[in-house]
């Protein structure tokens, strides 16, 4: 049987059909009404749950078809940083896109606690490794909030649901012959939590690092069990079998990272398993040597690697050992740096179970700084990944000072010998990570998240609808009454109109193929060909019928682009569709379509600039005091940030906002300066 429940509020609730946890299944049941918020429950008695937030089960199901989509969970090691959170912004938008479609989806994201990396976290920051475990995640939790990313289920891989599953995970697969017990010799990247061998490693310096990620690697030599490729499942091995899936499914996407090689992804990963070291992967490591993961069952010398147990969470989080178990994910989200586990090692387990593959692997390339540990500074710029292991990492964290939820703090290396102290809110944020080129390594910079910011939130998007909602050109405060018949008479609106009928398509089929930023670019054109009408037929000096026509036409453009960026900006998008009267039921991609016909209706007063404006000042003179601060509204700006410099003798970079208020520019200005 199937309960029908109506929730308001939380973080991860989507509007329409959603998935929640237990925790808010119980206060539903008695406290909460609503009309958006739906949740179908099949099982009537869910497991209990710890924690609200990070111990949401999946153990309610939709009756619809669900769409999963996963992210890697993250190592509990450190801060979350700007690759991280690119990652879930990534799924997130995808699981939005599938929402907006009136999808049920299961967002599954979370924490990979156990392995010798957490434990040497610990010691170092002189914490017990469970309080490590606790304390990172509860970061990680911060910012997949604050970063408005709406998992419906985060893992950790200490609960013991998760034991539960690794431990039957690897009883099925040893009892059916895949795991065998033997002497195991290679190379240990503590950083990766990957066994290599001798030709993946390279000689820098004096150490051996991986040829890979450049990381130390140590040798060893154990007695460990290892997980064979050339195990058979219905007549084929697991290798054989990956291959096929590999070779027909091309589940691999996007295929190539541009300019980094003239293999695809896919060939890359083919010819990997084509050298036969990949064969046998070891899934357990001595327990004298890293106690801080799942026993292996039966064998207390043994601790299940981190790599097995991580994977299984995603069968963990998605109800394994639970009837109904929702199955196979639709999209898994990893970076680049993680393919050869997800794309080998991941569906041979699968395989053996005889469970289904992903459909999808969206495989996103590295956020990289510029190496200012070069000992030449005049060195041609050398960009390096982004990392919490070599103290390369624009670190966030949930802004204190800022008290709407939607503001981060980042902090680290900021692409100048400086470093960099700023807050910035989320929207800002996800748009300058989503603008960013998918299918590439992308530069970290903070003056492109300044400019982005400037030039397309503020002066393009917010900008049409400030003008059109300014008491010049729409006295009346009214969204007019809207007919596409009367407009579709006024010549100079044919192309725009034209535009913006096809505008939906073009962007949802963007978005299908990951490609966020050439989705943004179509809802872009189209507000600067509105706001090239108000533009160029000043509708001030036109009487009133004529002017409410320009008025409706940039504000249906403004109510079809507001929809469309839901996924990219959820905040600023839902303040926009607030500020137009759009009902929630009304915000689907099936809305973002020109209406035929609407009625007259008044406008909600923003009280508030939905956002302000950026600026980045250099300063002339030495040190923090020349810092040029606009006066009494740095105080009372939600965002400001700095640059403070590392060392006194360099130049001040100032970065200081100035208050946007609407209209800025008086119309008969605008364009001209
Ligand atoms: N715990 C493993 C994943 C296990 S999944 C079964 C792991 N964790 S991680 O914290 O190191 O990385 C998590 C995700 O963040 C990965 O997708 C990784 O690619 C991504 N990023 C970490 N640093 C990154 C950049 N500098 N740039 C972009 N993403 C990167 O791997």
């Amino acid at each position: 049987m199937f309960k029908k429940l109506v929730l308001i509020g939380g973080a991860a609730i989507y509007t329409g059909t959603v998935l929640w946890g237990v925790t808010k299944y119980r206060k539903a049941k008695t406290t909460l009404k609503g009309e958006n918020n739906v949740l179908y429950i099949k099982n009537s008695k869910p497991r209990p749950v710890s924690e609200e937030f990070c111990h949401l089960l999946p153990t309610l199901y939709s009756e619809q078809e669900c769409c999963i989509i996963t992210t890697p969970i993250f190592y509990a090691n450190g801060d979350p940083h700007i690759g991280h959170a690119y990652t879930s912004i990534m799924a997130d938008v995808m699981a939005r896109c599938q929402s907006l479609d009136d999808k049920t989806v299961l967002y599954v994201t979370g924490m990979d606690e156990h392995g010798l990396k957490i434990k040497q976290a610990a010691t170092k920051n002189k914490r017990t490794v469970q309080a490590q475990c606790d304390y990172v995640s509860q970061q990680f939790c911060d910012i997949v909030k604050t970063s408005e990313c709406s998992p419906t289920t985060f893992i950790r891989t200490t609960e013991e649901r998760h034991c539960n599953v690794v431990q039957a995970i690897w009883t099925r697969l040893a009892k059916d012959g895949f795991i065998k017990k033997k002497i195991y010799s290679g190379y240990y990247s503590v950083s990766d939590e990957d066994v290599v061998n001798k030709r993946k490693t390279i000689v820098i310096n004096g150490k051996r690092v991986t040829k890979d990620s450049r990381q130390p690697v140590e040798t060893f030599q154990e007695e460990n069990y290892v997980f064979s490729l050339l195990g058979v499942k219905n007549g084929e091995s697991l290798k054989d079998l990956v291959i096929k899936w590999l070779k027909l499914k091309s589940p691999i996407k996007p295929e190539v990272l541009e300019n980094q090689s003239s293999l695809s992804y896919c060939e890359q990963i083919l010819r990997e398993l084509q050298k036969n070291d990949l064969d046998e992967w070891s899934i357990s490591r001595l327990r004298s040597n890293n106690g801080w993961g799942i026993q292996v069952p039966g064998d207390s010398t043994q601790t299940i690697h981190v790599w097995f147990d991580a994977l299984c969470s995603y069968l963990t989080a998605t109800g394994y050992l639970n009837e109904p178990h929702v199955w196979p994910p639709d999209i898994q989200v990893i970076g680049k740096d993680i393919l050869k586990f997800h794309s080998i090692l991941w569906p041979a387990i699968l395989l053996a179970l005889g469970l289904d593959l992903p459909k999808q692997i969206f495989v996103h390339g590295h956020w990289l700084v510029e190496d200012v540990n070069q000992n030449n500074p005049n060195k041609r710029k050398k960009w390096i990944k982004m990392s919490k292991s070599t103290g390369t990492a624009v670190t966030l964290q949930r802004s204190n000072t800022a008290n709407d939820g939607h503001f981060l703090k980042m902090k680290g290396i900021a692409g100048v010998p400086d470093e960099l102290s700023v807050t910035v809110c989320s929207s800002t944020l996800r748009y300058f990570l989503l603008r960013s080129r998918e299918k590439n390594d992308n530069h970290f910079q903070y003056e492109r998240l300044v400019d982005l910011h400037n030039t397309e939130l503020v002066n393009k998007l917010c900008n049409l609808l400030s003008r059109c909602t300014s008491e010049k050109i729409n006295p009346t405060e009214e969204f007019p009454k809207f007919s596409r018949k009367k407009l579709t008479e006024v010549g100079y609106l044919q192309k725009h109109l034209k535009e913006l009928g096809v505008l939906k398509s073009v962007v949802a089929k963007k978005f299908a193929e990951f490609q966020y930023s050439k989705g943004i670019d179509a809802i872009l054109c189209a507000i600067t060909s509105a706001d090239s009408i108000i533009t160029s037929k000043k509708p001030w000096t036109l009487e009133a019928t004529q002017r409410e026509k320009i008025v409706s036409i940039c504000l249906e453009t403004c109510r079809i682009a507001a929809i469309l960026l839901q996924p990219i900006i959820p905040n600023i998008s839902s303040q926009i569709l607030d500020i137009l009267g759009i009902k929630e039921k009304k915000r689907k991609w099936r809305n973002a379509i020109l209406q035929e016909e609407a009625p007259r209706r008044v406008l909600k007063k923003n009280k508030k600039p939905l956002l302000k404006r950026m600026k980045i000042q250099k300063g002339k003179e030495k040190g923090l005091a020349n810092f040029e601060y606009a006066g009494k509204d740095l105080l009372q700006m939600d965002a400001f940030c700095f640059l403070v410099p590392s060392s006194q003798d360099l130049p001040v970079l100032g970065v200081v906002f100035d208050t946007f208020s609407f209209p800025q520019v008086s119309e008969e200005s605008y364009g001209k300066t």
